[in-house]
């Protein structure tokens, strides 16, 4: 039978402000990230200090608030005096199985970022690495003149402080695959420590913490979370998490409830955070708020060959992942008055929204909802009244043997809402129905719908289409727009859609 919902928006019922920094993404040393992706110097594309055109331009357009850097898995052996000046020392990369040349390191990386218009965000190596080095580090890059690693900034070309505002204190420490893995006390000691020097050296940095990204059966979440917090509850502004989804089954409807996963996981640290926040001295500074700094789709190039190697990771992504890339942004914006940092998992060829070889770039599925999202949707987010059918999964995993979960009562509609002082209404809607095109009477609670609204799509031809480097089979598409004056719209959201209305409220 036919379906139908509603979806009541309410301009009085406030989440939060949506932070523009959860448009963040993510470039590590790894695969072709970096070398063939974002720089490629012998490149018929590169510009004139080596960096591929297409990819800034693309960059450009998803943009990108803010970028993460150098890793990852990568940052836990990283040191970062091998990647700048004329001496660049190649090193044996261990997390990922490669010749690291360092020929790309702090300096191209922040000519990359100013290039595509993105804040830089640096993680510190909190595994091989040492305080020292982390303090020499934001010294380098953020103290004007004076001291040794200054002046040889100055000496290495660069007369200006980069002042790079957001540091992590390592990155996945929980995690037993990390190069230098500690336990949640030790983490939380050698990160306070460290912390301390970096604060010491530049009081304008903005530091993160790595919570937990091990939700493994035998790992503790929340011990990590609890300890990490308790120590460094004074001393950091953001606690950082981790998730990746799969669809390893070939089940649709488990897959698409996934952003659940990261909805609740969301909830359950937020809540710690306000008990530890009730003990904290933090004089001005605001509480401790969540980014999720790295979060994606990503299986299919875990199960392959490619885990390691120059081609790592080279995740290719379908209608479906483009859907559940919507529902996390949707999740983001639904909390936005905690999650206030968040980073695609990774920007260029590495389980990423791009994806280049020798002469071109394709964008992937899940570029276009990450795009929508970043270019409309800001302002208050706003608590919004879904009534639609809903479905139950099966039990599953989330992640490769990650835990398990059951989500019941998902509903096919999964919206998010923002809004502007100058009346200005996003609403993003994802139709997780396979099949039907569900019909939505979207009424306004508090003044009336006025005028043209702009309807962006992003759907395609089925579930698993794809788009590569000769054909774009999922794209955003601008639909006949609504003409609307009164509190209420209709509005049919075809069978697994993504779609953005953009509206206005006169109240
Ligand atoms: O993004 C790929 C890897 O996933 C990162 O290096 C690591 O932090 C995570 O496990």
């Amino acid at each position: 039978k036919a379906q139908n919902a509603r979806i009541k928006i309410d301009v009085d019922r406030i989440v939060g402000e949506v932070d523009s920094l959860i448009y963040g993404n993510f470039l590590e040393h790894l695969g072709r990230a970096v070398y063939s992706g974002a720089y490629d110097p012998d490149s018929p594309l590169a510009d004139e200090d080596g960096f591929r055109k297409d990819v800034i331009q693309a960059a450009k357009d998803l943009n990108v608030t803010q970028l993460r850097y150098p890793g990852g898995n990568f940052v836990s052996n990283y040191h970062w005096q091998d990647g700048v000046g004329s001496d660049r020392v190649p090193r044996m990369e261990l997390a990922w199985g490669r010749l690291e040349s360092n020929e790309f390191g702090t300096n191209e990386f922040m000519q990359f970022t100013n290039k595509i218009g993105a804040k830089p965000y640096f993680a510190v190596n909190m595994g091989t690495g040492t305080m020292t080095e982390a303090q020499r580090w934001v010294e380098y890059t953020n103290v004007e003149e004076g001291p040794y690693y200054a002046e040889l900034r100055k000496k290495h070309g660069y007369e200006e402080p980069w002042n790079i505002k957001y540091w992590s204190l390592g990155n996945e420490m929980d995690g037993f695959w990390q190069i230098g893995h500690l336990n949640a006390e030790d983490y939380a000691k050698k990160a306070r420590e460290t912390a301390k020097v970096m604060q010491l050296t530049d009081p304008a940095i903005s530091l993160i913490a790595a919570g937990a990204s091990n939700f493994r059966p035998d790992a503790n979440p929340m011990h990590w979370n609890r300890v990490v917090l308790e120590e460094l509850k004074n001393v950091v502004d953001y606690l950082a998490l981790h998730i990746y989804v799969g669809n390893p089954d070939n089940n649709y409807y488990n897959f698409l409830s996934t952003p659940l996963v990261l909805e609740e996981r969301t909830e359950l640290v937020e809540g710690l955070i306000r008990e530890i926040m009730s003990r904290a001295d933090r004089g001005d500074r605001p509480s401790i708020k969540i980014a999720w700094d790295e979060w994606n789709v990503w299986y299919r190039a875990r199960a392959g060959e490619s885990m390691s190697g120059e081609r790592a990771l080279e995740e290719r992504y379908n209608l479906e992942d483009a859907l559940v890339v919507a529902g996390f942004l949707n999740a983001f914006v639904r909390n936005a008055d905690i999650v206030k940092m968040a980073n695609m998992a990774q920007l260029v060829n590495v389980i990423a929204p791009m994806y280049t070889n020798e002469n071109d770039m394709f964008k992937q599925t899940i570029y276009y909802p990450l795009q929508l999202f970043s270019e409309h949707t800001y302002g208050t987010a706003l608590d919004v009244y879904v009534d639609s059918e809903t479905y139950d999964t099966e039990r599953f995993f989330v992640g490769l043997g990650e835990s398990q979960t059951q989500q019941s009562d998902v509903p096919y509609l999964d919206v998010s809402a923002s809004y502007k002082d100058n009346g200005e209404v996003i609403i993003n809607v994802v139709n997780r129905h396979k099949d039907k095109a569900i019909t939505t009477d979207i009424i306004s609670q508090k003044g009336k719908f006025t005028g043209g609204f702009k309807v962006y799509e992003v759907n395609g031809p089925d579930v698993k289409a794809q788009n590569n480097f000769e054909e774009t089979n999922v794209e955003t598409e601008e639909k006949s727009s609504i003409q609307a004056d009164g509190s209420k719209v209709t509005y049919s959201f075809p069978a697994h859609s993504y779609t953005l209305i953009k509206g206005k409220i006169t109240t």
